[in-house]
């Protein structure tokens, strides 16, 4: 348990040996699920719980905290890394209401079973006191879900914001301290679940513009006491501005598509244009869900596997199609050895992003002098785009 504010305190679990999200994000630095203890002169309130591993840490703090009884949890985001632990929490504390909007009392009812009775339904900027505190509800959706919301203590100025401005850090410190390292981590879960929903995120940000924030306590990660640090952070991350950066991803099995891949790396490095190379067999996806956060364009690079593109490329194109980078261009390009369709199956993949898709180049075989005209070609356009969008 640790305290935050008089009579506030942060009562989840720290996860330091966790190594993946969702069963695709890698966790460098582990995780933690946060949940808020709040204790008015009337009523108590528990913010979020954590997700059902980690349930007996958060029952262990409860009990530290000398918590009798709790009257209200508030259920920010209905994923069970948040609401999970709320049945045995129910269990518990029996006379406890879980207090939420209309479509996260649905989902909790559809994962994990909660009696309708349990349920007290609130409405986007209602309140409800707990004697010497009030706690504000604010519905931010699709941060990253339909039905996510935020919940202002007024007296406290805390803006609890479950997912929505989280980092995947286990730290022993409750405070950010490293701000380099959290800003790191901070968009590398932005990119891999919130990147998606840029457009809901201008309208939440816009939302919470005028709250009076002293704190915000997001349930992944350090709290920040310079709200304006995150929140500047998220801005740029939704802004329709790119930086001088192309990445390019490719996977190789012969060597040819990697002799393209190097040859096109160092035309755009020798033009000055930025590159981040990721071999996709051995990358790490968060690293690159971070890179495309802010990168001009992509190139996806592969070879002919069995008449299509190879499995690597194709769970690369699957994921910039599925985080909607604000990419402005991409391009394919690779060898064959005896046909294939790879780009058209590429290309079909790529269907949610709004970028420009250059001018493929694939060659047969081993890149030949002849080949690498091509390449100087897109790396000369390249370079005029960066150009045009004046990154260059
Ligand atoms: Fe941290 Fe969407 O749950």
């Amino acid at each position: 348990m640790r305290s935050i504010t008089k009579d506030v305190f942060e009562v989840g679990a720290i996860d330091w040996d966790r190594k993946l999200f969702d069963e695709i994000i890698p966790l460098p630095d582990g995780t933690s699920y946060n949940a808020y203890l709040i204790k008015g002169s009337e009523k108590i309130a528990l913010i979020d719980t954590v997700d059902p591993p980690k349930v007996d840490a958060l029952i262990t703090n409860l009990a530290e905290a000398g918590v009798e009884k709790i009257d209200y949890i508030i259920a920010n985001h209905a994923e069970q890394d948040h609401s999970g632990s709320i049945p045995d929490v129910l269990g518990l504390y029996p006379e406890a209401k879980v207090v939420t909007n209309e479509k996260c009392k649905q989902m909790l009812i559809d994962l994990m079973g909660i009696d309708e009775n349990k349920f007290i339904v609130i409405e986007d900027g209602q309140e409800v006191s707990l004697g010497n505190k009030t706690l504000k509800f604010i519905f931010t959706p699709w941060v990253h879900w339909p039905e996510t919301m935020s919940t202002y203590l007024v007296e406290d100025k805390i803006l609890f914001s479950c997912d929505f401005f989280g980092s995947h850090i286990a730290a022993s410190e409750l405070f950010v301290k490293d701000k380099p390292r959290v800003y790191e981590s901070a968009k590398r879960y932005y990119a891999e679940i919130m990147m998606p929903f840029r457009g809901p995120i201008v309208k939440n940000l816009e939302k919470i513009k005028d709250l009076d924030i002293a704190i915000i306590a997001p349930s992944h990660g350090q709290l920040y006491d310079e709200p304006k640090f995150i929140i500047d952070a998220y801005k740029k991350w939704i802004s329709d501005e790119v930086e001088n950066k192309v990445v390019v991803a490719y996977v190789s099995m012969h060597g040819s598509t990697k002799k393209m891949v190097e040859y096109l790396v160092n035309k755009l490095i020798e033009k000055g244009i930025g590159v981040q190379q990721f071999d996709l067999v051995t990358a790490d996806v968060g690293k690159l869900a971070i890179e495309l956060v802010d990168a001009a364009g992509v190139v996806l690079a592969s070879p002919t596997f069995l008449s299509g593109a190879h499995p690597a490329a194709a769970y690369a194109a699957f994921l910039v199609n599925a985080l909607r980078p604000k990419i402005k261009y991409m391009a394919v390009i690779g060898s064959f050895g005896w046909g294939g369709r790879m780009v058209e199956q590429l290309k079909g993949m790529l269907t949610n992003n709004k970028a420009e898709i250059l001018e493929p180049i694939i060659i047969k075989g081993e890149p030949k002098a002849e080949n690498f005209g091509k390449l100087d070609e897109l790396a000369e356009e390249i370079e005029k785009k960066h150009k045009e969008y004046k990154i260059l």
